[in-house]
């Protein structure tokens, strides 16, 4: 079966052209969305998707700031730079990149952010909106995949949806936005994670597999059913003998998924700048926000 390669690149110009007004109207009344951004450590995949996060900002005309930390910062520091933020009108949004050093509490970090400027979603407030099914900000990469079904007209409602992976960051909210109660979603929803015995007889199932575990090419063509949906979030760094030393794998096994697939993102160029558009659409909407 000829598998068709959803294009997460074109539609994230879509999505960007589509915030052109939006962003001129906010920039008549003298807003331009600005993003805080907070880096800790020398992670160097961490700088990478900030840097390619931030440079998205100044493509559209839009503000961010990047606030670096060394690894050993304290929590308390880490803290009272967010408070800062929170209180700082010129920032409408706040993004601190994960992970974070261990010694960190990451769930103290998350509950320290302002709800109305939190961007990423992260927040037990609005976790607890998308749970209820009255979202105000989604999370940016569980965002996006709606995003790109919606774009390629590919229907959820009464499929049958396999998650593998359970982070907060994509597995667990991608589950729950793609079974609510609502046009655009209505999936049955299945979620495998690291305690799931013979995930492959799951995903042989499924009419859409999404893939959110960070393992390189874990899922197989011989694990899918004949023109399934699959999304694939993970960005793996594999070492080869190309002159970077690397190359960057997905969580599925390209070679063997397509040709049966019906539909797969590509990585990269998939899920990943989807990711970052959907970063833009939440700091847009922050913004607009800031004027009711
Ligand atoms: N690390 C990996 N993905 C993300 C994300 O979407 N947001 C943040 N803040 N950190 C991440």
């Amino acid at each position: 079966m000829p598998t068709t390669i959803l294009n997460g690149k074109e539609v994230s110009q879509s999505v960007y052209s589509a915030l052109k007004s939006r962003i001129s109207a906010l920039k008549s009344q003298s807003i331009t969305p600005n993003l805080a951004v907070i880096l800790v450590g020398e992670d160097p995949a961490s700088q990478v998707y900030v840097r390619n996060k931030t440079r998205q900002f100044s493509n559209h005309g839009l503000f961010s700031d990047t606030i670096t930390y060394p690894s050993d910062i304290t929590q308390e520091v880490l803290l009272s730079k967010i408070y800062e933020l929170n209180k700082n009108n010129q920032f409408h949004g706040i993004l601190v990149q994960f992970p974070l050093p261990n010694h960190i509490d990451v769930d103290a970090i998350i509950n320290a952010i302002d709800p109305k400027k939190d961007v990423d979603g992260f927040h037990p407030y609005n976790l607890g909106c998308l749970t209820a099914g009255k979202p105000i900000f989604i999370p940016c990469t569980p965002k996006g995949i709606m995003r790109i079904f919606h774009h390629y007209n590919i229907s959820i409602s009464g499929k049958h949806v396999v998650v593998v992976g359970r982070s907060n960051i994509v597995g667990r909210p991608i589950s729950i936005l793609t079974s609510l109660k609502q046009v655009n979603s209505n999936g049955t929803t299945t979620i495998c994670h690291s305690g799931t015995i013979n995930i492959g007889q799951y995903t042989k199932q499924a009419d859409i597999v999404i893939l959110a575990l960070g393992s390189p090419e874990f899922l197989k063509g011989k694990d899918i059913k004949e023109g399934a949906v699959i999304i694939d979030v993970g960005i793996n760094r594999v070492d080869n003998d190309s002159p970077k030393g690397y190359k960057i794998v997905g969580d599925g096994e390209e070679a063997s998924l397509k040709g049966k697939a019906s539909a797969c993102t590509p990585v990269p160029g998939g899920v990943g700048p989807m990711t970052i558009a959907m970063l833009v659409e939440n700091t847009v909407e922050a913004a607009e926000r800031s004027l009711l």
